[in-house]
């Protein structure tokens, strides 16, 4: 950025004022062929060197003959007028050789053809506009990034708030007195005085220490008189003062500069305490001011990430949300869980026990115990779409795995119908998912059996999956296992949702009813009257598909809470209503 930038400011010079509109500084490709230009302006160059070195040889040359006949011939006590051919010589001198030297044209020839190389370039050069866009650049940097002028002088990025380089430019490269100096003219010639002030002051602080050079555009003066003049109109009259009284030092003959001073002089002899009360420059006011702040913060960190998605596996769909919990909230969890650990217990035919083949502590955390819980059930609901508020969902589970600790091959969701899970009368387990709370060394992966793959420990991340088939059925590639624990401590939590709500929205979800009826316990009378029913109405052709699909939903959902003939009535009605009024569609229906 530095070295085209630089590249800018020599073109500029030689470039006459061009109000043509540029668009070189809006991309960095025609950067790169403005380095080309240069290219070319470099071998141009080179061959005006050549030709005046060559010049001024000549010149030295006649220098050194005239003057050796000085030292020698004319220094003789014989009259050399008394030569004739000294005199000859001398008088074709002094008429001819000499006018020669003098109006020889061939230094403005040189310089010619120079200007006709750069004047066949110059379409392919930057623009006026094109230095201002540069400048803007800078600024925008500047602002944006809250970047610490003087070192972004010295092309270093640092912040204002942390003089640390944030970023660290493999080829780096110096502004100097006068690259400072146009940035801030450009501030200062749309009267941006904030802008101005903080680049004329490294301009003139560049240029108190070297040497003018022929290729500038400002002086030391220009940018004194700059500064005064932007500190006068951003309120900093003693300043502007001081400035002033230095260039006086450079030109003491400038009246303007003088007359300033008395103005300013005068300006303080006034109204000393209100000059001298502490004066903050402002940036200017932009056009989106109201989203500024936030943008620019933005630009500088990270804000909010968003939770970041990995599939591991479609089939069974298996995800990984990464960064699900931040580190505090992980550390909270575990200290809320801490009292409530207890032995882990596994379903064992009707009764819950412990068991060889799971080895860890867990605690149910509600909503009540923390803040957090609620803020997590909110956080699944939004990557997942479900409603995991008890009851749709069981509570959260703290698990903390011993020496060793794992769990060995199992699935989340009920097997059999004897299981506890419906006891609870709160349907089959559809989802699980797990949050990482802590991070392990070595071990612990949840392997899929079936499926053929595990997933390591990522810290903070939640690994989630669907226990169940669209149609409700078990998914058997989801038989899943704790690997033990090698070196670490390792901490999780489960969620799982359960079956419990049915929304008329959610039939469409149903792919295959019918599977659901063949493949159920078909010997269940409600089953029978149902099945009947259903084909019945799929033969009449005046219904569409679609409405029946509501029924064997809840058909099915009920097979999982053991059929009850009483309710059977209240489904019926359930289900007309979700066909009927259309614009009630939405509302959720619960059975239990
Ligand atoms: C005026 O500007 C100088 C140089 O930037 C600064 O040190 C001083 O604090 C300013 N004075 C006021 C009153 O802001
Ligand atoms: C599981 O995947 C590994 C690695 O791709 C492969 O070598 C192995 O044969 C697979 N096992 C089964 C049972 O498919
Ligand atoms: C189909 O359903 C409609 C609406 O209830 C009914 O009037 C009609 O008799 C049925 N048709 C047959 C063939 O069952």
């Amino acid at each position: 950025m530095c070295s085209c930038f630089t590249l800018f400011i020599v073109l500029y010079l030689l470039n006459m004022p061009d109000e043509s509109f540029g668009e070189m500084f809006t991309s960095m490709l025609s950067v790169n062929q403005a380095v080309s230009a240069e290219r070319k302006l470099i071998d141009h160059l080179i061959i005006y060197i050549e030709h005046e070195a060559q010049r001024l040889e000549d010149i030295k040359r006649f220098f050194s003959r005239v003057t050796s006949l000085h030292d020698g011939i004319y220094n003789e006590p014989s009259d050399p007028i008394a030569n004739p051919i000294a005199a000859f010589k001398l008088v074709k001198r002094l008429k001819s050789e000499w006018l020669n030297v003098v109006h020889s044209t061939e230094a403005e020839e040189n310089i010619k053809v120079l200007r006709e190389d750069y004047r066949r370039m110059e379409s392919s050069l930057p623009k006026l506009e094109d230095l201002r866009g540069a400048a803007h650049g800078l600024m925008r940097l500047q602002d944006v990034y809250n970047l610490h002028v003087e070192s972004l002088v010295r092309g270093h990025f640092q912040q204002i708030s942390d003089p640390v380089d944030f970023y660290k430019l493999s080829v780096s490269d110096m502004l100097s007195g006068d690259d400072c100096f146009l940035v801030g003219k450009v501030a200062y010639d749309l009267e941006d005085y904030y802008h101005s002030v903080l680049w004329f002051e490294e301009a003139v602080r560049l240029f108190r220490g070297t040497e003018w050079s022929p290729e500038n555009e400002g002086t030391l003066e220009d940018a004194l008189d700059h500064l005064a003049f932007s500190h006068f109109k951003t309120g900093n009259i003693s300043h502007a003062l001081s400035l002033s009284r230095e260039l006086l030092l450079h030109d003491p003959m400038n009246r303007r500069v003088h007359f300033n001073v008395e103005k300013y002089e005068k300006l303080l002899n006034e109204n000393l305490p209100a000059t001298s009360s502490g004066l903050t420059l402002k940036r200017p006011d932009g056009i989106y001011l109201r989203t500024r702040n936030a943008y620019e913060q933005l630009c500088q960190t990270k804000g909010s990430q968003p939770i970041r998605r990995e599939i591991i596996s479609l089939q069974p769909y298996v995800v990984l949300f990464h960064g699900f919990v931040t580190q505090a909230e992980a550390k909270n969890i575990r200290k809320y869980a801490m009292p409530g650990l207890r032995r882990s217990v596994v379903a064992s035919g009707m009764n819950q026990a412990t068991a060889e083949y799971r080895i860890s502590k867990s605690a149910w955390l509600k909503e009540s115990a923390h803040e957090v819980v609620g803020k997590l059930d909110q956080r699944i609901t939004l990557v997942t779409g479900l409603n995991v508020q008890p009851p749709y969902a069981e509570y959260l589970q703290v698990v903390n795995y011993g020496i060793g600790g794992h769990y060995e091959p199992h699935f989340d969701h009920a097997t059999s119908d004897s299981s506890p899970l419906y006891r609870l009368k709160t349907g089959n387990r559809v989802a699980t998912i797990m949050i990482y709370l802590s991070p392990v060394q070595a071990g612990g992966s949840t392997a899929f059996i079936y499926a053929n793959f595990s997933v390591p420990v990522v810290q903070n991340a939640a690994l989630f999956w669907w226990n169940l088939h669209k149609n409700g059925q078990g998914n058997v590639d989801t038989l899943h296992a704790g690997c033990p624990v090698i070196v670490g401590n390792k901490w999780g939590m489960f969620k799982n949702k359960n079956f419990h709500k049915v929304t008329c929205t959610a039939v469409t979800n149903i792919v295959h009813p019918k599977i659901i009826i063949l493949s159920s316990s078909t010997h269940s009378p409600l089953v029978q009257i149902l099945f009947k029913f259903f084909s019945y109405v799929q033969h009449n052709r005046t219904y569409t598909e679609e409405w029946w699909k509501p029924l064997l939903y809840i058909l099915y959902f009920d097979l999982y809470n053991g059929c009850q003939w009483l309710l059977f009535f209240n489904i019926l009605q359930k289900i007309l209503f979700c066909l009927h009024p259309k614009k009630e569609t939405h509302k959720s229906l619960e059975l239990f």
